[in-house]
C-alpha cells in the first residue's frame, strides 16, 4: 500500500511499545523445547515471530494464540520435536533461520529450511561453519550456503565445540548454543564483543546448563530437561527507537514510551542519544532483573554530532539507520564505523540508509564500514520506492515527519515484519 506522510508541527502522547522481537522468537523456541506449558505475554504478533510459531507447529508443537499478544506453548521437551511434513519457511526472519539451523542440526530427522527473496540472499555460512565443526550435515543448492538448506538428521550427539566468533553476532552464538544442547560434552563460545544476550538469559531461566564468565566466555553443557514457565516480554527498544527519534527531532514534542526493554546489550541507542545531548529520562519499572524494562520520556532536543564505533556497534546494530537520521539534524560531523555487519541485514543498510536520506536532501556518505553524516541539514519531502526492509520504511516515515512538503512511501506492507501498528501509533501522536 502507498502512503502519503505529511510533516508534523508537534508530537505528544504515550506509546505502549509492542513486545521485543528477539525475545519473542526465543520464548517460542525455549517454550517448545521445555516440558510443560509456557505462557508468553506481550508477545510480538508480527510476521517474523508468526513464522517462528508456524515452524514449531510443523515440528509438532501445539501453540495456542490466546489473543493479540498472548501465546500458550505446549512444550514437547528437548527430544520431543517431530519430523516436519513440509519445508519450514522462515519468511524474512534471519533470527528464525539461523537459530533453527542450530536447533535442527541436533535432531533425529531431516528438515528443509527456506526463506523469502531477501533471506535467501543473506549469508548462512556464519552458522554452517561452526555447526559443521560440531558434525552437522547440510545439503545446499550448488554447494553455496544460502537458503533453501536441508538439515540432515542424526542418531547420535553433535560434537562439543570451542568456538571464537569472528563477528559479534547474537544469531550465530544462539545457533551454536541451541546445537550445544545436543552435544556430547561442554561447548565454549568466545565473543569479540558482547551482542544481545537474550538466549543466554532465557536458557538459564528455563533451567538450562549455561554459564557466562566475566570475559563473556559462554559455556553450555548438554542439558537433560528444560521447564516451561510464564514470561512477560518487554517492549522492543528497536521499535521504540523510531518514536524516541521522532520526539527529539520535532518541535515542542513530548512522548512517553511505556515498557521498553533496556537490557544493556540492547540500549546503546540511549547512551548515544544522551551523549548527543538528547532530553531523555528513563524510569525503571520492570520486575525482571534479567530483562529490565523502563518507561522512557523524550522531549524535543538539540543534538551534537558523535562518533559511534567498536563495542557499541552490536549494542545498537538495528538502530543505526534511525540514528543516522538523527545525525542529519545534529550540529557537526557524525561518524559511524566498524559497522560492516549492516551490509548483511534485511537490505544492505549502509547503502539503503544513505540512498534514502540523500533523497530527503541529507549530507551523508557511505564508507566501507559505516557512514559519515554532516548536520544539521533541512530535509525535503520525497518519494521512497518499494523496499522490503521494514526498518528502512520506518526510518523514512520519521524523516517525512520533519521534512518540508509531503513524502510518498510507495509500499508500506513490510512494516508487518516487526511493527504492524506502526503507522497507527504515529498518527495518534500528531497534534
Ligand atoms: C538478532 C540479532 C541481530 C539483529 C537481528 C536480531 C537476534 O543480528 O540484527 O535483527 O534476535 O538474535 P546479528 O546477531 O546477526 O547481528
Amino acid at each position: 500500500m502507498e502512503l502519503e506522510i505529511l510533516p508534523t508541527k508537534q508530537l505528544e502522547g504515550i506509546v505502549n511499545i509492542p513486545g521485543d522481537k528477539s525475545i519473542s522468537h526465543r520464548g517460542i523456541i525455549f517454550g517448545a523445547l521445555s516440558k510443560g506449558i509456557t505462557r508468553l505475554k506481550n508477545f510480538l504478533m508480527a510476521d517474523d515471530c508468526i513464522n517462528t510459531i508456524d515452524i514449531f507447529r510443523k515440528l509438532g508443537v501445539p501453540i495456542d494464540i490466546l489473543d493479540d499478544s498472548t501465546v500458550l506453548i505446549h512444550g514437547k521437551g528437548l527430544k520431543g520435536l517431530s519430523a516436519p511434513k513440509k519445508p519450514l519457511d522462515a519468511g524474512n526472519s534471519g533470527t528464525t533461520a539461523r537459530l533453527l539451523m542450530g536447533l535442527l542440526s541436533g535432531q533425529k530427522f531431516d528438515s528443509i529450511l527456506m526463506g523469502d527473496e531477501s533471506l535467501q540472499s543473506r549469508p548462512m555460512d556464519r552458522v554452517t561453519i561452526p555447526l559443521r565443526q560440531m558434525g552437522a550435515v547440510f545439503e545446499t543448492v550448488n554447494n553455496k550456503d544460502f537458503l533453501p538448506i536441508t538439515i540432515k538428521g542424526r542418531d547420535y550427539s553433535l560434537k562439543a565445540i570451542d568456538y571464537t566468533l569472528p563477528v559479534a553476532s547474537a544469531q550465530v552464538k544462539s545457533s551454536i548454543i541451541l546445537a550445544a544442547l545436543y552435544a556430547d560434552s561442554n561447548s565454549v563460545i568466545r565473543q569479540p564483543a558482547l551482542s544481545r544476550n537474550h538466549t543466554e538469559i532465557m536458557l538459564a531461566a528455563f533451567g538450562g546448563n549455561i554459564n557466562v564468565d566475566r570475559d563473556n566466555k559462554i559455556t553450555i553443557g548438554p542439558t537433560e530437561e528444560l521447564f516451561g514457565r510464564d514470561l512477560i516480554v518487554p517492549g522492543d527498544i528497536s521499535s521504540a527507537a523510531y518514536f524516541i527519534t521522532a520526539a527529539m527531532l520535532t518541535p515542542k514534542s513530548k512522548i512517553i514510551l511505556r515498557n521498553v526493554g533496556i537490557n544493556p546489550t540492547r540500549s546503546g541507542i540511549l547512551d548515544v542519544y544522551k551523549a548527543m545531548g538528547a532530553e531523555i529520562n528513563i524510569e525503571e519499572i520492570g520486575t525482571s532483573k534479567e530483562e529490565p524494562s523502563a518507561d522512557i520520556l523524550v522531549k524535543t532536543s538539540w543534538l551534537n554530532a558523535t562518533v559511534i564505533e567498536g563495542s557499541l556497534i552490536p549494542r545498537l546494530i538495528d538502530e543505526l539507520p534511525i540514528i543516522a537520521l538523527a545525525a542529519t539534524q545534529a550540529q557537526g560531523t557524525t561518524v559511524i564505523r566498524n559497522a560492516e555487519e549492516l551490509k548483511v541485514k534485511e537490505s544492505n543498510r549502509i547503502d539503503s540508509t544513505v540512498s534514502i536520506l540523500k533523497r530527503f536532501g541529507a549530507n551523508i556518505e557511505a564508507t566501507p564500514d559505516g557512514m559519515i553524516i554532516k548536520g544539521p541539514t533541512p530535509l525535503f519531502g520525497t518519494v521512497i520506492p518499494p523496499t522490503s526492509d521494514h526498518r528502512m520504511i520506518m526510518m523514512a516515515t520519521i524523516a517525512a515527519l520533519i521534512a518540508k512538503g509531503s513524502t510518498i512511501i510507495q509500499d508500506t506492507q513490510w512494516v508487518n515484519v516487526s511493527y504492524p501498528d506502526f503507522f497507527g501509533e504515529i498518527e495518534k501522536l500528531r497534534c
